[in-house]
């Protein structure tokens, strides 16, 4: 791209040429990347289109649609995604927010009484309880991850959507992270568990959960790009449902929940889990495609 373009022909060229590679969405990708490299929103795009792009910005442009050309989400390009209307900055470590998950924090809203605690396993970047946080101002929340990657940008996250104060960030391996130190009497002593004291309201968690073998078969825009982290629930995906159901009732108050998202077809099998570690009113809900996507259970 030698000679100068304005705004409009640039992000039309690759939005050509994102049509011609088969992206379904070349014409939002065109623009969101043009507009990003040239610091512009929406309307100054539109406003803008006869504007000249300086040689040096218009290969900014062909350096991010190439990254796009390769199967990389914009998202992850922009370093930045929407969730529940609130945004949040990703990192090499963080999951991409899925608007599937947006059913999970719709649950937690309807299930967390006033003034109510609650811990999201497998934070990422935080999207989960940084949303429930911003919709109730009455509720106190604990995240975790083992990657402190993960949570570096969930604190980030938290700040920039004004949480912080109310959501407090520990590192570890999933109910490990809530241990308190040796001198805080375990997971009922004020302070370790983020609670009074008194156990959680709430346990919520999309933790991963596919198949190591599967996650092979992805799409490169998720395989290649989201941590495997993230993406890697073991040999048949439950790894991580295992450990949530053998030991969330140690951490709930009585008539307490859990909630965690799972993957379309495991509605049956991770109630079942529940079932077995004692919890009763179990229920899987459908997301907006028809398919399982939420497992509730109650503790007695
Ligand atoms: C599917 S992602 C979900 C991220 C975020 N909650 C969301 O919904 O976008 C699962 C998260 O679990 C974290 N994770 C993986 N293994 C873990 C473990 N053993 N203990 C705690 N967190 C873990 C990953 O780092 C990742 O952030």
């Amino acid at each position: 791209m030698s000679e100068d373009v304005s705004v409009g022909a640039l992000w039309r060229r690759w939005r050509d040429e994102l049509s011609q590679r088969g992206f379904a969405t070349a014409t939002l990708d065109a623009k969101l990347l043009v507009g990003h490299a040239l610091g512009f929103d929406a309307l100054q795009l539109a406003t803008r289109e006869s504007e000249l792009v300086s040689r040096l910005l218009a290969s900014d442009v062909t350096a991010l649609m190439t990254r796009r050309l390769t199967g990389e989400s914009v998202a992850r390009i922009i370093g930045h995604r929407e969730f529940y209307g609130l945004e949040f900055e990703l990192n090499e470590a963080t999951l991409e927010p899925r608007p599937d998950t947006e059913l999970l924090v719709d649950f937690a809203l309807k299930a967390l009484p006033q003034g109510g605690r609650f811990v999201d396993l497998g934070t990422g970047s935080g999207c989960i309880p940084i949303a429930v946080l911003a919709n109730r101002p009455d509720a106190r929340g604990v995240a975790s991850d083992i990657n402190p990657r993960a949570l570096e940008m969930a604190g980030r996250n938290a700040e920039r959507n004004g949480v912080s104060d109310r959501l407090t960030l520990l590192q570890g391996d999933w109910f490990g992270a809530l241990i308190p130190p040796p001198s805080i009497p375990p997971h009922k002593g004020e302070g370790g568990d983020g609670t009074d004291g008194s156990g959680f309201d709430l346990i919520l968690s999309n933790p991963p959960y596919i198949s190591s073998e599967i996650v092979e078969t992805l799409a490169p825009e998720v395989r290649d790009f989201d941590p495997r982290l993230a993406l890697d629930g073991g040999p048949d995906g439950l790894g991580p449902y295992r450990i949530i159901a053998a030991e969330a009732a140690h951490w709930l108050k009585p008539g307490g929940q859990v909630l965690v998202e799972i993957g379309y077809d495991q509605g049956a099998v991770v109630s079942n889990l529940f079932e077995a570690a004692g919890f009763s009113r179990i229920g899987v809900t459908k997301d907006l495609a028809g398919l399982d996507r939420v497992v509730s259970a109650h503790h007695i």
